[in-house]
């Protein structure tokens, strides 16, 4: 089973602000969406309170290290860790996994995963949350996507 993050950040790094992604980009959206339909998706408590709601599509499965929480939807599932989470994926033989933030999550999951999905925006705005450095010793660029307003790179390990 694939382990991918896939993140957008600003030129500076920046993935977040007050808890929320401080751009609007219906075309990273869509980009974001079309990637990974029909996968699980794995996010951190404070992400799922951020968008508020499941994704469609997709069984969203998020980490909290609180063992009491739960939500009621559909299609969500919680693990008190990130191991437990991968795990399960396993278990469940899917063919992928995508690691969908925020910045504690992806800070943890960089070290096992094998491929990194980065929009970069072309924009560069204040946050509060960053993502984390990328090793050129560790990670190449084997793609790249040109959009008007976000260039996605593709990472896979050296
Ligand atoms: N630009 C992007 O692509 C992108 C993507 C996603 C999110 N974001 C942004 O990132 C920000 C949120 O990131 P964040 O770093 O503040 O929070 P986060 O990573 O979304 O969630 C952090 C929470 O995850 C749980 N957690 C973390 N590590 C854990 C572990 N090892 N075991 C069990 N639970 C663990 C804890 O939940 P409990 O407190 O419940 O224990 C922790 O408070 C927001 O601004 C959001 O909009 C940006």
């Amino acid at each position: 089973m694939k382990k991918i993050i896939i993140a957008a950040t600003a030129q500076n790094g920046v993935i977040g602000n007050s808890g929320k992604i401080p751009w609007h980009s219906s075309t990273e959206f869509k980009h974001f969406k079309q990637t990974t339909i029909g996968f699980p998706i794995i996010m951190g408590r404070k992400t799922f309170e951020s968008i508020r709601k499941p994704l469609p599509g997709r069984l969203s499965i998020i980490i909290s290290r609180n063992p009491e929480l739960s939500y009621e939807f559909e299609n969500v599932v919680v693990f008190t860790s990130l191991e437990k989470a991968i795990h399960y994926c396993e278990t469940e033989k899917y063919e992928k996994v995508f690691i969908i933030g925020g910045g504690e999550i992806y800070k943890q999951s960089l070290k096992f995963v094998d491929e990194l999905i980065i929009s970069i925006m072309k924009l560069e705005v204040e946050g509060d949350t960053f993502f984390p450095k990328i090793d050129k010793n560790i990670w190449e660029v084997t793609d790249k996507k040109e959009f008007d307003e976000f260039t996605v790179c593709y990472y896979s390990r050296i």
